[in-house]
């Protein structure tokens, strides 16, 4: 199909497309059998992010399913700071871990000059799932990703997810210079790591800013919003017209500055943004994306029903893509996720 046909990229281009397309962040993973046996198979999580046919068949599988709109690049937000040489491992049931960075030379220690080496087999899943999406899904747009720097930080400096990462927030304060290194290190890692992406196949780009909402808003602008602007541009010199998505997760009433600032042509709402607001108050030009909370997905029946269908009233005549507030959870039922898909082609 022509690429400019496809409803979702429709939709993230600034057309009200109704029903509107919808994918599910984190749609390929545990909750699929299917995929718990690739991964098994597999060995590991990093093993399975770098076997480029592996991956691309977990793409794949949720859209197989239910059919989704949008398939989204089978890796992980830590393979850039992996490709770049910093030590992590993903430890059963504890999420990923990585050598933290404290000081200028951890910072040193990396080696971003075997970055392109290394996610090579990242960029060879984007051309496989292109293929296969060409073969299998020809109306489905594939969504490449990177985490925003300062998300990708907090992880880097604190070695761990699962807290508040006092020890990456504090380093901001305390060493900004130290601090804006790391970030001016992935703003360039990030634009070169999504051309590569977009240049395989990937139709459309997604930033994922997940911890950016625990910044006061100073912290924010300089933090979250320039470095993704930055991004922005470097993206935009080469490729003026790619949908970016931008997802500054807890951002609330900072969205639409987030927004209109930093050049990402749509943005994600997390679970808790009131959608009506969001569309009072993002400028209509910009697309939506969200917001169904997990949990509901969990719950099923009336319940999710009825949310999904106060989102649906709430986007009706915006440019809007249907997604979830956050990531799929392990114990989602997948016959959830299939009554939702009813709901959203209802419109
Ligand atoms: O389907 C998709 O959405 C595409 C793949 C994808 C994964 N992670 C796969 C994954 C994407 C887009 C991500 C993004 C990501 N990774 C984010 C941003 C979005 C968010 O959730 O806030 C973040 C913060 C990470 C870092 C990360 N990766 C954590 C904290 C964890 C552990 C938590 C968990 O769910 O296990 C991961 C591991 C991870 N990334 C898994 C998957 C499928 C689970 C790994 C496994 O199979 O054991």
């Amino acid at each position: 199909m022509d690429t400019v046909q496809k409803p979702l990229l429709r939709a993230l281009s600034g057309e009200a497309v109704w029903p509107p397309p919808f994918w599910l962040m984190r749609q390929a993973g545990r909750y699929l059998p299917e995929y718990r046996q690739l991964r098994a198979q597999a060995g590991d999580f990093i093993a399975l992010c770098t076997n480029p046919v592996l991956a691309a068949e977990v793409t794949l599988q949720p859209l197989r399913r239910f059919g989704m709109d949008g398939a989204i690049l089978f890796s992980d937000i830590l393979m850039l700071p992996w490709a770049m040489g910093q030590g992590l491992r993903y430890a059963e049931g504890e999420g990923p871990l990585l050598d933290p960075i404290r000081d200028a030379g951890g910072l040193a220690a990396l080696d971003p000059g075997a970055m392109r080496a290394r996610i090579a087999p990242i960029i060879e899943t984007v051309a496989r799932v292109k293929a296969g999406l060409a073969q299998e899904a020809p109306k489905a747009a594939l969504i490449g990703f990177a985490g925003s720097p300062f998300t990708v930080a907090c992880y880097m400096v604190e070695g761990k997810g699962g807290g508040e990462f006092a020890n990456a927030r504090r380093m901001a304060y305390a060493d900004p210079v130290l601090f804006g290194r790391i970030i001016r290190l992935l703003v360039d890692s990030t634009v070169d790591y999504l051309l590569a992406q977009a240049e395989a196949g990937a139709e459309a780009l997604m930033l994922f800013d997940s911890w950016a909402g625990l910044m006061p808003p100073g912290q924010f602008r300089r933090w979250s919003i320039e470095p993704t602007a930055a991004i922005v541009r470097g993206i935009r010199k080469v490729l003026p017209d790619i949908p970016l998505i931008g997802f500054p997760r807890l951002a609330g009433p900072l969205l639409p500055e987030y927004a209109q600032r930093t050049g990402v042509s749509t943005v994600g709402m997390d679970t808790g943004m009131d959608p009506r607001w969001a569309a009072a108050n993002v400028p209509a030009g910009f697309g939506l994306q969200g917001n169904l909370d997990p949990q509901a997905l969990v719950a099923g029946g009336a319940a999710l029903e009825a949310e999904a269908r106060s989102i649906l009233a709430a986007m009706r005549g915006r440019p809007f893509v249907f997604n979830l507030g956050h990531g799929i959870v392990p114990p989602t039922p997948p016959d959830h996720v299939a009554a939702l898909a009813r709901v959203i082609r209802m419109g």
